[in-house]
């Protein structure tokens, strides 16, 4: 039996992860996946329960679970709990103590959705990358940062963007190693024409593909320039490999191939422990979506197709995965969609859809 905890969050979070909870269900009793879940609140519900966004006992059992599944952060209800706990009790927090340090972001293109993608269908069509983004260290995490006086009455902001060369290692093997089941290609993103951090960055990469990954056709790109490609000819990549803000920002045009933010889904792993077991937190890339949230109107499938990689990753059911993603595919395809991909559909009418072509098929 796999267990998995679901921790809504904000904003439309509770709203896409209930439809993705739904799916859960229907694999656990008629889709022959034993998933057992309990639910961790996180946020504000948190908050006015336990004074803090998360129980800090909580920790411990989302370490133990087998996945974590979590809705969204952010958003005007949050920002009234107090910084230094947002801080502390952030979903940052989360992802280092889970030691999910893999975040794995697929951009997918959907034939279905020709007529809602902002990136023209000739150049968009056949998009698949895999966008393998550090998630545990880089300028999110390193010190010294903070806000601070200075003598003339004015005040700095410091941040420190910093990787050692095993943290680089670790996240370039997974990488690569993801190439390698793939089309065999990583690209690898840095900005070494300017920041010392990205001169390391490829020395790193370029020694570990010659070392370790000579089958691996490696290439590398600045940032800058990745950001264009990305969008004028997506289908030239394969896997890319990105720092944590670097992959931040690329994985988010992702959702101008696929349609929209609320299309993208996300894993992030850690590595298997002494007892073979492997931490894994499972997100939609979007946020709370202030703008939208508690209409009923967001996008339900960025949730799912990461239900779909919790199923492939965490839970041992690549072909329960398989499964879903047709039925995602089948529901874009019979024109059930909401309006950020250019129909009129509820998020619960699309996890109906969804549902129901898991049944029938
Ligand atoms: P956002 O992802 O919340 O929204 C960006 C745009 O995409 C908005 O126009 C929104 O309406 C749209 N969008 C997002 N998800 C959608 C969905 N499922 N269906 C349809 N449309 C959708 O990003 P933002 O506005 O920059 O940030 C809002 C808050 O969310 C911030 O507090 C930010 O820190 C937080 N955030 C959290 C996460 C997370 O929890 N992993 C990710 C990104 C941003
Ligand atoms: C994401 C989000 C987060 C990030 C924020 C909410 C901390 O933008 O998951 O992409 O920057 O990692
Ligand atoms: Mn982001």
């Amino acid at each position: 039996m796999g267990t998995l905890v679901i921790m809504a969050g904000e904003g439309v979070g509770p709203e896409v992860v209930q439809e993705a909870r739904r799916i859960v269900e229907w694999f656990a009793t008629e889709g022959g996946v034993d998933i057992d879940t309990r639910e961790e609140l996180y946020g504000t519900k948190a908050y006015d329960r336990y004074g803090t966004p998360f129980r800090e006992d909580a920790i411990g059992d989302l370490i133990a679970a087998d996945a974590v599944f979590f809705g969204a952060t952010g958003g005007p209800e949050f920002e009234r709990i107090p910084l230094e706990l947002r801080r502390r009790f952030g979903l940052l927090r989360l992802r280092r103590e889970l030691g999910v340090y893999a975040n794995l972001r697929p951009i997918h293109y959907y034939d279905a959705l020709e007529d809602a993608v902002a990136v023209r269908p000739e150049v968009a069509r056949g998009t698949d990358i895999l966008v393998v983004r550090e998630l545990n260290g880089g300028i999110y995490f390193g010190e010294p940062r903070g806000i601070e006086p200075t003598p003339d009455g004015s005040r700095r902001a410091v941040n420190t963007l910093v990787y050692t060369t095993d943290e680089i290692r670790r996240i370039a093997r997974s990488a690569f190693a993801l190439a390698r089941s793939r089309d065999g290609r990583l690209c690898s993103v840095d900005k070494s024409n300017v920041l010392d951090n990205g001169v390391l960055w490829r020395e790193v990469v370029t020694e570990m593909g010659r070392e370790e990954f000579p089958d691996v056709a490696l290439t590398h790109i600045l940032v800058d320039n990745c950001a264009m490609q990305l969008v004028i000819a997506p289908t030239q990549f394969d896997v890319l490999l990105a720092d944590n803000m670097f992959g931040d920002i690329l994985s988010d045009i992702g959702g101008a191939i696929a349609g929209s933010l609320g299309m993208l889904a996300s894993a992030s792993l850690s590595d298997a422990d002494a007892t073979g077991h492997r931490r894994a937190l499972y997100e939609p890339v979007h946020g709370s979506a202030p703008d939208i949230a508690g209409r009923g109107i967001a996008n339900p499938i960025g949730a799912i197709a990461s239900l779909a990689l919790a199923l492939e990753h965490s839970f041992d059911a690549s072909s329960a995965a398989r499964f879903l993603e047709k039925a995602i595919e089948q529901t874009l395809a019979d024109g059930v969609r909401t309006r950020d991909i250019g129909g009129s559909a509820s998020t619960t009418q699309v996890g109906d859809a969804i549902l129901a072509a898991l049944r029938i098929s």
